[in-house]
């Protein structure tokens, strides 16, 4: 079975795709498949990964679920990384998939403008100084490694390439000028049933959280989603999450209203 795995991955390497044959043959570890451009591309289930990461990765797929829970010290609000990246961003993002990070690891390091590279583990600590108001969480913690071991696995099936379909924030096409007294109206309506009247979220123990919107416990202001187009998209695709059914209007409405509420203030950290 391991052997067979194995051999998987080595012809996917070697091709450099996946096509529809080889993923029926992978059908073990591969839950899912999406068609890009006629080439279709397994997921990688995580409990699946082979004995001798096996372990390494499942700590970093818990840490994706339950951030806060694994690492008080560094996550300061009640946001884990899969209410933003669904299913531990084991996705190909689009409609109720969240931000995919299938493929991430191929993406880095990045240079950036002024020169400086751009690790991976860099870029998750971005989302956690900002996205969950934190604190960056030291590279070579076996945390850091778990997390990025996990994200190695599940971009097992994923060919290198500069980028990929199914990531990233697009822009929404419209010359509406955002309304956000028409977005607290949305929000009233579609979003505060789970989300809660004042953003704060609720926390449920043995089922999926609703993660807080605004207030001390959500995402500080040098967040991505703290940008009314990135909110805007992702409540386009995503929102109401049991039917993300939005006008690409009330959508960028919404966003105008949450992202003018007051949230945590993004603070540098002191080198
Ligand atoms: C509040 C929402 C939110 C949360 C929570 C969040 N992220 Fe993100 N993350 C984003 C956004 C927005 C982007 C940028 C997406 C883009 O531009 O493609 C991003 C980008 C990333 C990227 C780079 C993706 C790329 O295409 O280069 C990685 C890696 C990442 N996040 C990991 C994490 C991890 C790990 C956690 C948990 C510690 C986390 N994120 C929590 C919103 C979030
Ligand atoms: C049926 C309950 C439900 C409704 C209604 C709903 N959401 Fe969500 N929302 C969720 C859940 C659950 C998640 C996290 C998903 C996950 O963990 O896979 C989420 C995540 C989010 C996130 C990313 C995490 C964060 O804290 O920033 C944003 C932004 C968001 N919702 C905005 C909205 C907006 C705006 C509306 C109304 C248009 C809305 N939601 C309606 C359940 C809901």
């Amino acid at each position: 079975m391991y052997l067979r795995i194995m051999s998987t991955i080595a012809v996917a390497v070697l091709l450099g795709i996946f096509y529809k044959a080889v993923v029926k043959d992978s059908a073990q570890i591969a839950s899912e498949d999406t068609l890009v451009s006629g080439i279709s591309y397994p997921l990688f289930d995580p409990e699946m990964a082979p004995d001798e990461i096996r372990d390494q990765v499942m700590k970093g797929y818990g840490i994706m679920l339950e951030t806060k829970q694994h690492l008080p010290e560094y996550a300061g609000d009640k946001i884990s990384c899969t209410h933003c990246h669904f299913s531990a961003g084991n996705s190909f993002g689009g409609k109720s998939n969240g931000f995919s990070l299938v493929g991430v690891n191929h993406k880095y390091p990045v240079t950036l403008e002024s020169g400086k590279q751009l690790t991976l583990a860099d870029r998750i600590n971005g989302c956690f100084m900002r996205s969950l108001n934190g604190k960056p969480l030291p590279v070579d913690s076996t945390e850091m490694k778990a997390m990025i071991a996990y994200l190695n696995w599940i971009s097992s099936g994923i060919p290198k390439r500069a980028d990929y379909p199914w990531m990233g924030v697009k822009k929404l096409r419209s010359n509406h000028v955002a309304d956000a007294k028409n977005g607290a109206l949305i929000y009233g309506n579609k979003c505060a049933l789970c989300h809660g009247k004042n953003g704060e979220g609720q926390q449920r123990p043995y089922d999926l959280s609703y993660p807080p919107l605004w207030g001390e416990n959500s995402f500080n202001d040098g967040a991505g989603m703290h940008r009314p187009g990135v909110f805007a998209y992702f409540v386009y695709e995503n929102m109401p999450y049991d039917d993300p059914r939005l006008t690409v209007e009330e959508a960028l409405d919404v966003a105008a209203f949450v992202t003018s509420q007051d949230r945590p203030k993004y603070v540098p950290p002191q080198e």
